[in-house]
């Protein structure tokens, strides 16, 4: 990676979520609540804390940390995933950032191995489905997306004001529901993509229904992993 391949920020028009905001909020990975409860416990949060969800999408993460501190602030540059947070949660109100002396950092998801999201979407049949994206989206130009530009998170955390570094995780069998509406709203939820896929929306669903029309959809047990990679601030 080069300095200039880092990603700088959204340019005034870029809206790569623009369309994505109820599908994010309805197909993608949230964190448990015991892995909230565990997050909550290890950082000391009670009803006298706020915590600051910067670039919070539809408040995905914050309706599970709300219960914990006395205010969730959410904050993200897509006015349709915070209108999505809104419909969910009317929670979420922009104010005060991190008090200097207090705080940390938590970055929810950080371990992606195995993949919260693809657990059971990258295996036969569902894995079909990125194949026929791929096909249906061949010579449609990318978009702006942050995926991947940027220094790894510890090396941001280690320079910043939160450079004493923990990283929390919690394994678990969870149950997964595989539907054809799921692995189609998954996509949806990805920056861009229906933007890109625009007129051929209607015949990518199409495909994909005929693919995976005799796909089982029985209940999958899966092991998943939530975590945090937490910046503290130094101990004094
Ligand atoms: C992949 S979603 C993550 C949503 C949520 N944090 C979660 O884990 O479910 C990324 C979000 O970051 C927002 N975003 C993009 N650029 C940002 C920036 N420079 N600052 C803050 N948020 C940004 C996007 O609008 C989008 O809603």
């Amino acid at each position: 990676m080069t300095v200039n391949d880092r990603w700088t920020g959204l340019r005034a028009g870029q809206r790569p979520f623009r369309d994505a905001a109820w599908f994010y909020a309805e197909y993608r990975y949230r964190p448990s609540e015991a892995f909230v409860r565990l997050l909550a416990g290890q950082l000391g949060w009670s009803c006298s804390d706020r915590v600051l969800d910067l670039g919070a999408g539809p408040a995905h993460v914050s309706l599970r940390l709300a219960p914990f501190v006395g205010e969730v602030v959410v904050m993200d540059p897509e006015r349709a995933m915070l209108e999505e947070g809104r419909r969910r949660a009317a929670a979420a109100e922009i104010d005060n950032l991190l008090d200097r002396e207090r705080g940390a950092v938590a970055l929810v998801g950080y371990v992606k191995d195995p993949d919260y999201n693809l657990v059971w979407l990258n295996r036969p049949p569902w894995n079909a489905v990125e194949a026929i994206r791929r096909r249906h989206l061949a010579g449609v130009p990318e978009r702006p997306n942050p995926a991947g530009r940027h220094d790894p998170f510890p090396e941001i955390l280690a320079r910043s004001a939160f450079s004493r570094i923990e990283l929390l995780t919690h394994e678990y069998g969870a149950v997964v529901d595989p539907s054809v509406d799921a692995a189609i709203g998954f996509q949806y939820s990805l920056g861009n993509l229906l933007a890109r896929l625009g007129e051929r929306r209607a015949a990518f669903e199409a495909d994909v229904r005929a693919a995976l029309a005799d796909a089982d959809t029985s209940p999958l047990t899966v092991r998943l992993v939530d975590s945090a990679l937490i910046g503290h601030r130094p101990r004094a």
